[in-house]
């Protein structure tokens, strides 16, 4: 078989896979000994024609696929993959391109330039600012925080890049309540310790309080702080008040970090932005394209609104490496040396949608997660906790013994193993809740109909 065959075979394989998306089970089958010994074959010494070895893997992992990229996965915060994303993520793997510098895929390196650009200019950031194509928000917030560390660090006389971090003026961490777990990993791996964070109080939506902010930085007056802000929160969608908050952590000498991983996106719709107004002043910005973007993963930009902190904290150099004058190498505001070109599929999807698309998109999702969450919570025995003011909402069932959070955990559970549609569950200012997330291009008014037809028929025990 040659190549051509067996591409074939693969791309009829993925064409099968999509369309059983509305038929098929979205929780998974089969369970991990299914699964174990489905694939754990003892390795062949001879190498298996490419055709079977792709005819093996589809049918030994079938029934443990997930089905978040269904219309009727409201799980997490997990993106679809556009038509086209997916196309042009095939063609990144078949040109097999090293997106490390300019001379390793001059190609690759100008559609990466283009996209950053674009994305600036969609999400209201600012021009000048650098910015990074990355696996994720998680390693994002990593660079945007080294940048923080170093800059914060030198402006008080240390230098971490020589001298490492023994001895450093200590650094704080300030955030809210609702912060993503992310941000603690990226205090560990940079040395600073989880001791650094610093939660200050919210209000009852769930915002960062000024007053408790003013009082916080006060406390630490010249200390080197970070200001984390949150644009979209896990559970609500909760936004932060950037323009005060940010003027408030400014006037302590405070770097601002704003966690956008898919409330960024907020900012490319005109009936949106005002949520994030404000956010254009900070100093770091993560966010991801594996989700609202529905790119495949993985994929995600941390921008610097100054160039030379991303850059100090990230830069290397090699006897081995080229330099072409006037170009942009991505290492230098990167993680990896040797890298998928992720360019392509952020490139697609954006002249796909274009500006308005992209603000259609968010908008339907929004709509979307507004029935979701209203309807079911209208539902007997059911009960709105967080109306979505984005894509996220939050919904408990209530039980007449008084167990809500015993009741909201088992109706998830029912849901999940009716394979008709999936959400997932969350504690919530110290409540059981099941969790509301839409963000895949994929979901229709049908996906809705039939997810709260699905709940409601749990409910009425049918
Ligand atoms: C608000 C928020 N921040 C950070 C992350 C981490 O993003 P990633 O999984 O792309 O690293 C997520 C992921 O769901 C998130 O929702």
């Amino acid at each position: 078989m040659n190549d051509h065959m067996t591409l074939s075979k693969a791309a009829d394989h993925a064409r099968e896979f999509l369309d059983s998306l509305d038929s098929r089970s979205i929780a998974p089958i089969a369970n991990v000994s299914d699964l174990r010994s489905a694939l754990f074959k003892p390795l062949n010494d001879a190498g298996l024609p490419a055709d079977e070895v792709i005819d093996d893997l589809v049918r030994d992992t079938r029934d443990g696929l997930l089905g978040s990229t269904s219309g009727r996965f409201f799980g997490w915060v997990i993106g679809g993959v556009l038509p086209v994303t997916l196309a042009a993520d095939w063609l990144t793997s078949a040109w097999d391109q090293n997106a490390a510098i300019y001379a390793t895929s001059p190609a690759a390196a100008a559609v990466e330039e283009v996209c950053g650009e674009w994305l600036k200019s969609l999400l209201g950031l600012p021009a000048s600012a650098s910015f990074g194509l990355l696996t994720g928000t998680q390693s994002a917030h990593t660079v945007a925080l080294a940048a923080a560390r170093n800059k914060l660090l030198i402006e008080r006389g240390w230098d971490v890049n020589t001298k490492g971090l023994m001895g450093a003026p200590r650094m704080r961490i300030l955030t809210g309540a609702h912060r993503h777990e992310s941000v603690l990993r990226s205090i560990r791996l940079l040395g600073l310790g989880t001791e650094a964070l610093e939660i200050v109080d919210v209000d009852a939506s769930g915002r960062i309080r000024l007053d408790s902010l003013k009082v916080a930085l006060q406390a630490g007056e010249n200390e080197p702080a970070v200001v984390c802000l949150q644009a979209g929160d896990l559970n609500a969608g909760v936004f932060d008040p950037f323009t005060e908050a940010g003027r408030i952590a400014h006037d302590a000498g405070a770097w601002v970090h704003v966690d956008g991983a898919f409330g960024l996106w907020a900012g490319a719709s005109e009936h949106n932005r005002y949520l994030v107004e404000g956010v254009g002043a900070a100093d770091s910005w993560a966010t991801d394209c594996h989700k609202w973007l529905n790119v495949p993963f993985d994929s995600g930009f941390v921008f610097v609104a100054d160039p030379e902190a991303h850059k100090s904290a990230l830069t290397q150099d090699a006897s081995y490496t080229i330099k072409v004058e006037e170009t942009r190498d991505q290492m230098e505001w990167n993680l990896e040396w040797s890298r998928r070109s992720r360019g392509f599929t952020v490139y697609a999807a954006l002249r796909n949608l274009g500006r308005s698309g992209v603000a259609e998109l968010v908008e339907r999702c929004c709509g979307h997660a507004h029935r979701l969450v209203t309807e079911i919570g209208d539902l007997d025995g059911a009960h709105v906790l967080a109306e979505p003011q984005i894509n996220q909402g939050l919904v408990q069932f209530t039980s007449n013994e008084g167990n809500h959070d015993r009741r909201t955990d088992e109706v998830i559970a029912k849901i999940v193993a009716s394979g008709e549609a999936w959400f997932g569950g969350t504690t919530w200012n110290g409540i059981r809740a099941m969790r509301v997330s839409v963000c895949n291009w994929r979901t229709t008014d049908e996906d809705v109909d039939r997810a709260i037809a699905c709940v409601r028929g749990i409910l009425a025990g049918v």
